[in-house]
């Protein structure tokens, strides 16, 4: 089957820049992606390429090549789903808040909605993907759903979840080390499988391409996102032990991930890991565990975000502890808001809840991002609901500028590891901020040596020395 008509629902992180990829290198197929969020698409249709919803390097130039050539971004659902030979899945599959495994499994209303309007939108035959990270079995689910249409149409459903991880999406994406494809093992599926492998086939090798059962690929993508957190966790535990044995968790992580058997990646210390996807996936795997009464197996893998839960507290409660127990009425400087570099991206970034803690104990704050909006900051906190809106914007600032930010600070606390960081003007930084002043490194990004030159009092993550 030669597929020619790709439909994205979801046009977020994951479905925009993977299926800008997709029409880039694929200008044979038109790839059209579909929201119900009327001003993300528009967004995305911007002619200023720097005003896409979504901040990614190089994103803006992929969509700036396919848009309006074999790419295309729309409100029209159903005319782009009649349309397709293949849909894909790519809408948001958040921690439910309520009713049975809330807070834990995964709520999959916006997945049965799509389910459901491909359903009754349908005339012909499509695959359809499930690029959204899904609970192992859906696939059963959105078969029900799917063949109970009673209009004869067939439905192939397949499993291809995205590993790329923000920041370098568009370098994820072209280059990935793996594309993982599952479907049914009849003659269907197989040919099913076939017509997504040759898509890929665009520009990924062949050999990087691995096709499994429907349930395995379901299963490997909550299971990659669990081990990665797992090692984030587990250096963060190490960092704490490093700062009380006089260790130092950086040295401690390079002799450790020059062991070929472990590697160096994902073995920096922080103030803990954020993003969409890491807790969620892991509530998620714990409460599926849980209800194959796996109770060891949740605990297990429960750890993970309990130690990511101690690591952002412990490092508000040394803000507070090192500036003499209070930090009431005093201007505290956040560098960073992002979850990580390179994104703008909020979601679960630690310094929402760093943030909270020390407005708690009545701090002033004030936010320099280089990327992400005021808007973002503010609605991250509201979204807690510890205080009330009014009382957000009394004690926290947000600035466009780090000197400005920082400016009568009695310390600096680096949240997000953004490379201009390491460049700034510290002695200028300095000069304008009361004494003592605190420098505390949650990313253990800064030159603390040259730091404390200057006269900054510094505390490095996991560094006891
Ligand atoms: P997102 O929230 O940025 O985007 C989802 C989009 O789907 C939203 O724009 C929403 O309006 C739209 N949507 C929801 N229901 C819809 C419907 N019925 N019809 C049309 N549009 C609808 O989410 P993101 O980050 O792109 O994640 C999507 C999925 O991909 C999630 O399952 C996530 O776990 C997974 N994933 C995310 C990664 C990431 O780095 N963000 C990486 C790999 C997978």
């Amino acid at each position: 089957m030669n597929i020619k008509n790709i439909c994205c629902i979801g046009a977020g992180y994951v479905g925009g820049p993977t299926m800008a990829v997709v029409a880039q290198k694929c200008p044979h197929i038109k790839v059209t992606i579909v929201d119900i969020n009327a001003s993300r698409i528009a967004a995305w249709n911007n002619q200023d390429l720097s005003k896409l919803p979504v901040f990614e390097p190089g994103l803006d130039k992929i969509v700036g090549e396919a848009r309006g050539r074999n790419l295309f971004f729309s409100t029209d659902i159903d005319q782009a789903i009649d349309e397709a030979d293949m849909i894909f899945m790519s809408v948001n599959t958040p921690t439910k808040t309520y009713g049975k495994g809330k807070g834990m499994a995964a709520d999959l209303k916006y997945i049965e909605l799509c389910a459901r309007q491909i359903a009754r939108v349908s005339k012909s035959d499509k695959i359809v993907v499930e690029k959204s990270t899904l609970p192992v079995r859906t696939a059963s689910a959105i078969k029900n759903i799917l063949e109970h249409t009673g209009n004869g149409v067939k439905f192939q459903i397949l499993s291809n979840p995205e590993f790329l991880a923000e920041g370098t999406a568009v370098q994820d994406l072209l280059n990935p080390d793996r594309v993982l494809i599952g479907g049914d093992t009849t003659d269907a599926g197989q040919k099913a499988i076939q017509a997504l492998v040759d898509v890929y086939a665009n520009w990924v090798p062949k050999e990087r391409i691995l096709t499994t059962n429907v349930w395995s690929s379901e299963l490997s993508k909550l299971t990659a996102n669990a081990f990665l957190a797992q090692r984030v966790s587990s250096i963060n535990a190490l960092s704490q032990l490093c700062e009380k044995s006089g260790a130092d968790v950086h040295e401690v992580s390079k002799a450790i991930g020059m062991d070929s058997r472990i590697g160096s990646k994902f073995l920096k210390a922080s103030v803990g890991f954020g993003g969409s996807c890491f807790q969620k996936d892991i509530l998620n795997l714990v409460y599926i565990a849980k209800t194959y009464g796996l109770n060891e197996v949740a605990d297990y893998w429960e750890q993970v975000i309990l130690m990511n839960e101690h690591q952002k507290n412990r490092f508000s409660d040394n803000i507070v502890t090192t500036l003499y127990n209070t930090v009431s009425g005093k201007k505290i400087t956040f560098l960073g808001w992002a979850f990580k570099k390179d994104t703008n991206d909020t979601r679960e970034s630690p310094a929402i809840q760093v943030a909270d803690n020390l407005l708690s104990e009545r701090a002033h704050i004030s936010v320099y991002d280089p990327k992400v909006v005021e808007e973002r900051i503010y609605a991250d906190l509201d979204y807690l609901n510890t205080r009330s809106s009014e009382e957000n914007r009394a004690l926290l600032q947000v600035s466009n500028d780090p000197y400005t930010a920082s400016k009568a600070s009695h310390a600096i606390a680096v949240l997000t590891e953004w490379d201009e960081f390491k460049t700034y003007d510290w002695q200028k930084i300095y000069d304008q901020m009361q004494k003592p002043a605190f420098v505390f490194d949650g990313r253990g990004i800064l030159d603390t040596k040259a730091l404390e030159k200057i006269g900054f009092v510094c505390y490095k993550i996991g560094s006891g020395s």
